[in-house]
């Protein structure tokens, strides 16, 4: 059985792998948008394009284009200004859909109750909208697998504990991390013990097909700053985060802890506060993803790309 996917991203270079990857193993019923990683128009225009690539019918549904509260910088600079590397592309022939993404999220949940993992690769703004739209959102969900945080600290912003779809939305991740009892974690630091070793990323795109041509191209800007940053090897937070969504048993350490994020800290504003100890008596609400089977997430990636591991 294919896993049945409801994705909110913001491509987003690593989003652009995870879509990759999701259409190659699974059922997507969605893609909700949100702006993040550079804003929305991009963001929708990045999707479009993708799911044309791919070949697939998924459908494209715009969301919030700036967080709840508090604007926040974008991350164009890792991205490209337009998100997909600044390639100059043609645009998809299709247009996006009418209904929001809050919407959308809550439709589908209620039209295939239990059926739907939700992938959260983007700042929680829609997610956020849609629970407060439908509190009974998390009940009507499978799963939920978010790529966020940083678990002791080590983020990748400015506000250098937080992670960037934590950070860009805060009061979106507590709204979210409050309303959903149990979701599955995978932070920013996971993503730096799980990198591709850069030669090997290299001769899978070389390998691959189409998609992998089409990848190479956005992504050549991303993979220079990954290198300029003295970074261990590719690091692709979102594959990761989609590979542990398609294949649960690829997680091979977990803990499951209470989670809180910092909305007011002048320095940790966005940071991913857990509760290690249970010191503070709340309830655990999220299994933080350890470790995984590199090999089966390697193997992910490539096939999502046309090549072999
Ligand atoms: O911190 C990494 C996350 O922020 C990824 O989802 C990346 O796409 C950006 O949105
Ligand atoms: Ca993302």
């Amino acid at each position: 059985m294919r896993p049945e996917l409801l994705i909110d991203t913001d491509p987003g270079i690593d989003d652009a792998l995870a879509i990759l990857m999701a259409h190659a193993n699974a059922n997507v019923a969605g893609l909700a948008i949100a702006g993040g990683n550079v804003g929305l128009a991009h963001t929708t225009r990045n999707a479009l394009k993708l799911v044309e690539t791919i070949g697939a019918e998924t459908p494209v549904f715009p969301g919030c284009a700036s967080p709840l509260v508090v604007a926040a910088p974008d991350a164009g600079f890792v991205h490209g200004a337009d998100g997909f590397g600044d390639t100059g592309y043609f645009n998809a022939s299709r247009l996006p859909e009418e209904e929001h993404a809050a919407n959308a999220i809550v439709r589908l949940a209620r039209e295939r109750p239990g059926e739907l993992t939700l992938v959260a690769l983007a700042p929680l703004t829609n997610l956020a909208l849609a629970v407060r739209l439908d509190p009974t959102l998390p009940s009507r969900v499978a799963r939920l697998v978010v790529m966020g945080g940083a678990v002791t600290g080590r983020g990748n912003t400015h506000h250098v504990a937080a992670e960037f779809n934590i950070g860009f939305d805060p009061e979106a991740a507590h709204v979210v991390f409050s309303a959903w009892p149990a979701f599955d974690l995978v932070d920013w630091e996971a993503c730096l013990r799980h990198t591709f070793d850069f030669d090997w990323f290299e001769a899978t795109l070389a390998g691959g097909d189409a998609r992998a041509r089409f990848y190479d191209a956005i992504s050549r800007k991303t993979r220079a700053f990954n290198r300029m940053r003295g970074r261990p090897g590719v690091v692709a937070a979102d594959a990761l985060a989609m590979a542990v969504a398609l294949d649960p048993g690829i997680v091979s350490e977990a803990e499951t802890r209470h989670v809180a994020v910092e909305m007011t800290g002048a320095l940790t504003r966005g940071a991913t506060v857990v509760d290690w100890e249970g010191r503070l008596g709340a309830t655990p609400n999220a299994r933080i993803v350890v470790a995984v089977d590199q090999g089966r997430f390697e193997a992910l990636v490539a096939g999502a790309l046309g090549a072999a591991r």
